[in-house]
């Protein structure tokens, strides 16, 4: 009998299929696409077994079985599901390892629980090579059916520099597709700050695609250790096929994107969350196919002048703005997170949650690290920025994420993200934001009362109207 089975061969499902057979575990591969099991069953050994059939899959299992459902995210996984039921007993654990919504895992895992299934939604991030080497995994659901699949999990997820593994139960329900949800909002967020310091570093300091590679990856070495420095470092340097040139310089401007970062900022605004750096990444991406069609019908560019007083530290100031734009992409993150785990009363691990995400995964960081101590010893603060580190962060690169900010107003170059995160500083612990104002003009059209700063209750204002 076999220890574990995967629904789903194409890359993410097979190579995690190959993870768990590489740490001796025996496993079942079934897809619905029979070319997909062809594929799988060239790695067929004494540990490996390909299957051609529900029955044949399900039958090939160990009780409780243990199934990883590894297929495009929607209705085909209900639809896997409904083929699955007949088949299972009680006990038996399903595990979605795809980009779910956790809407959709919260009304799976209670389906599920009637059928007496233990169903665990499980975030996965690394893409193909993190499948096979090493993801980074966040399983929420079941605790006691997350225990029993705790070892194989353990065994195939990426190892932190401590050489913990990167997958720990992150909370009930649907707990571990939101926490990838707020990883991929974070992902967003973190991808267009690196976009804008690269235009920052392209149309302000002047640098040659080579230089940026290099000053990214000095970063990497220093100010931004994250796995995104180190890709943004590679992606400047390499060559196209095509032509002689660099191939980003051909690269299209237009983002696209599957939206799960788009969930992260629907919650957030239901949540109330100021999350807006996620906000502006979203956007930028969307701004970026409406630029490109105003290009197309030719409408006519804003020029601005070339800003020649600058100074000789700028790509200096450039990395202290990237670092302190990254934390506070990962603040906004634990802060939606932090009232998710109130408002849907879900106890979740924010510790943990850091920790997962320290190898493996897209948003890896030394800065994850941080995150973790912040979490340490029973700490909860309501914002990152209440813990000493990151205090001190702020404090120690706030200037130069305002002078990044200044220069790129200068010349006339875009920072979304940059100038919300700037914004978001700059208001978090401000105890004079206008929004009196706010109020008093909500009273004075609508009557909708305001509350004071000098004493209990509720107030209206009959408001002076000129006759
Ligand atoms: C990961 C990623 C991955 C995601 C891609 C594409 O953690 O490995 O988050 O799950 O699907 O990054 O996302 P977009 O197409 O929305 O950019």
């Amino acid at each position: 009998m076999q220890q574990f089975g995967v629904i789903g061969l194409s890359v993410m499902g097979k190579n995690l299929a190959l993870n768990v057979r590489n740490h001796g575990f025996s496993v079942s591969g079934f897809s619905i696409d029979k070319p997909e099991v062809d594929a799988f069953a060239k790695y067929e050994d004494d540990k490996l077994k390909p299957c051609y059939t529900w029955e044949e899959f399900v039958n090939s299992l160990e009780k409780p079985r243990k199934i990883l459902i590894q297929i495009m995210a929607g209705d085909p996984v209900d639809q896997t599901l409904q083929k699955l039921l007949p088949l299972l007993d009680k006990g038996d654990i399903l595990i979605d390892g795809g980009n779910s919504n956790y809407h959709d895992t919260n009304r799976r895992y209670h389906e599920m629980e009637k059928h007496g299934i233990h169903f665990i939604g499980m975030g996965v991030s690394g893409g193909e090579e993190g499948a096979l080497n090493g993801p980074a995994l966040m399983p929420g659901g079941d605790e006691e059916a997350y225990k029993k699949v705790a070892p194989i999990l353990e065994a195939i997820a990426a190892k932190n520099k401590e050489g913990q593994p990167c997958v720990s139960y992150m909370g009930p329900e649907g707990a571990g597709h939101y926490v990838k949800m707020v990883h991929n909002g974070i992902e967003y967020g973190i991808m267009q700050e690196f976009s804008e310091v690269y235009n920052l570093l392209r149309d302000v300091a002047r640098k040659s695609d080579d230089e940026m590679s290099k000053i990214f990856d000095e970063w990497n070495h220093g100010l931004v250790e994250a796995y995104l420095s180190e890709i943004t470092s590679k992606v400047l340097a390499q060559k196209d096929d095509l032509t002689k040139d660099h191939v980003i310089d051909h690269i299209l401007n237009v983002a696209s994107y599957k939206g799960t970062g788009n969930w992260m900022l629907e919650d957030g605004v239901a949540l109330g969350a100021p999350v807006t750096v996620i906000g502006e990444a979203v956007m930028a991406r969307f701004m970026s196919k409406q630029a490109h069609m105003a290009v197309k019908k030719g409408i006519k560019p804003i020029t601005f002048e070339e800003n020649s007083d600058l100074p000789d530290n700028l790509v200096d100031e450039f990395g202290k703005t990237l670092q302190l734009a990254q934390a506070v992409a990962y603040a906004q993150g634990f802060q939606q997170l932090t009232m998710a785990a109130e408002a849907y009363n879900w106890d979740l691990r924010f510790k943990s949650i850091a920790q997962n995400w320290e190898a493996g995964c897209i948003i890896r960081s030394a800065m994850l690290k941080d995150i973790e101590n912040a979490y340490s010893d029973g700490k909860k603060p309501m914002n990152l920025f209440q813990d000493e580190y990151f205090r001190n962060l702020a404090e120690k690169n706030l200037p130069s994420l305002r002078k990044s900010v200044e220069f790129a107003t200068k010349v006339g170059v875009p920072t979304p993200t940059l100038s919300a995160a700037l914004n978001y500083l700059e208001s978090i612990f401000n105890p004079n934001l206008p929004a009196n104002m706010i109020q008093g003009q909500r009273d004075y059209f609508g009557a909708h009362t305001y509350l004071r700063n000098d004493r209990e209750g509720t107030f209206h204002t009959e408001w002076y109207e000129e006759k």
